[in-house]
């Protein structure tokens, strides 16, 4: 897919060349072809799969979705196909695209990411993302010596650790996923950027509860699960804008983002794109309507390119 000249969205994300900035959250999206019919996937940005893991996975037992005041929070649990299945019966469908196709994975253990990684590098895609921040998986991380309750991306020595064992298993472009459940974004960002990370995306979900006051139990089976949704977006805004100030790589901005003034914000804060996630389940075109508003907002603006607006904050 050759990007027009003169084309005002184009963007270069860590060597993934896109002709526009708007991209569909992983799980999300799901592998692509169950959308084909409700928007016309070849005009994103890119999409980015439904995170992959090395061996099939049911997910979390249900209730696992629950709607909040604009939001939701979900503990899927990465139910996924498995990266065997999603090889042999996702993968054609994704290649035939005419957007960039990026590969979301995940494991327990940094070798589950050396593999899949290893895995995909002699595949047809555009890139791959690395999910170390999903914060519905029970057991916690296992890295060479150590077993931590808490999520790879929650550890700034961990994290860079992954991602340069990563970087040395795969050519391809190389998304880090960050976790907004930090004290402090800018370190971890630096560090996995220092690893080898081409572009890193944030933010994933927010680790919260709703409690059902009659039986006084969780909504979620779980107890806990992720928030996502417009109810996120502030605070997904100042993550993206901390981070874009500590890296020189890319960031993707992700969170609650539901129309163009939406990802405007995203990009003025610095983001070089932006992920729809949870606002596809409000309506699938949203990223479509965001491609037509930012064209729109450059003719208004007289400006030539999107770069122009990124990281255009005056403060
Ligand atoms: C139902 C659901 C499933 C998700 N599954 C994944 C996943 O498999 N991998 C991942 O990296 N993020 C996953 N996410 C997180 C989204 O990609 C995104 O980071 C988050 O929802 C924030 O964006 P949003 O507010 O636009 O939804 C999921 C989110 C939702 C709502």
């Amino acid at each position: 897919m050759g990007v027009k000249k003169g084309n005002s969205l184009a963007v270069n994300i860590g060597g993934i060349r896109m002709k526009n900035p708007v991209m569909t959250a992983s799980g999300t999206f799901g592998y692509g072809a169950e959308y084909s019919r409700l928007i016309d996937i070849n005009k994103l940005g890119a999409i980015v799969t439904k995170t992959i893991t090395i061996k099939p996975r049911q997910g979390n037992p249900v209730p696992r979705l629950v709607e909040t005041p604009s939001g939701i929070i979900n503990s899927i649990g990465l139910q996924n196909v498995g990266i065997e299945v999603f090889l042999r019966e996702k993968l054609p469908f994704l290649r035939k695209l005419k957007t960039r196709v990026i590969v979301s994975i995940a494991g327990n253990r940094m070798e589950d990411y050396v593999k899949l990684a290893g895995i995909l590098d002699g595949e047809k895609i555009d890139g791959i993302e690395l999910n170390i921040s999903c914060p519905n998986v029970k057991g916690g991380i296992k890295s060479a010596g150590r077993t931590g309750a808490g999520l790879f991306a929650q550890d700034a020595g961990i994290s860079s650790e992954l991602v340069s064992r990563v970087r040395r298993a795969t050519v391809l472009p190389l998304i880090v996923k960050l976790s907004p459940n930090v004290t402090d974004i800018s370190g971890i960002a630096a560090g996995v950027e220092a690893a080898g990370a081409d572009a890193i995306a944030l933010v994933n979900t927010f680790r919260a509860m709703v409690i059902n006051v009659d039986n006084r139990r969780p909504v979620i089976a779980g107890g806990t699960g992720g928030l996502s949704g417009p109810a996120i977006r502030p605070l997904a805004v100042r993550l993206v804008w901390e981070t874009v100030k500590a890296v020189k790589v890319p960031v993707i901005g992700i969170g609650g983002i539901m129309n163009t003034n939406d990802a405007l914000e995203f990009i003025i804060a610095g983001a070089g794109a932006v992920s729809v996630g949870t606002g596809i389940f409000v309506d699938p075109q949203i990223p479509l309507k965001i491609i037509r508003g930012l064209k729109e907002y450059l003719s208004e603006n007289r400006l030539t390119g999107i770069g122009e607006i990124k990281g255009a904050l005056k403060i």
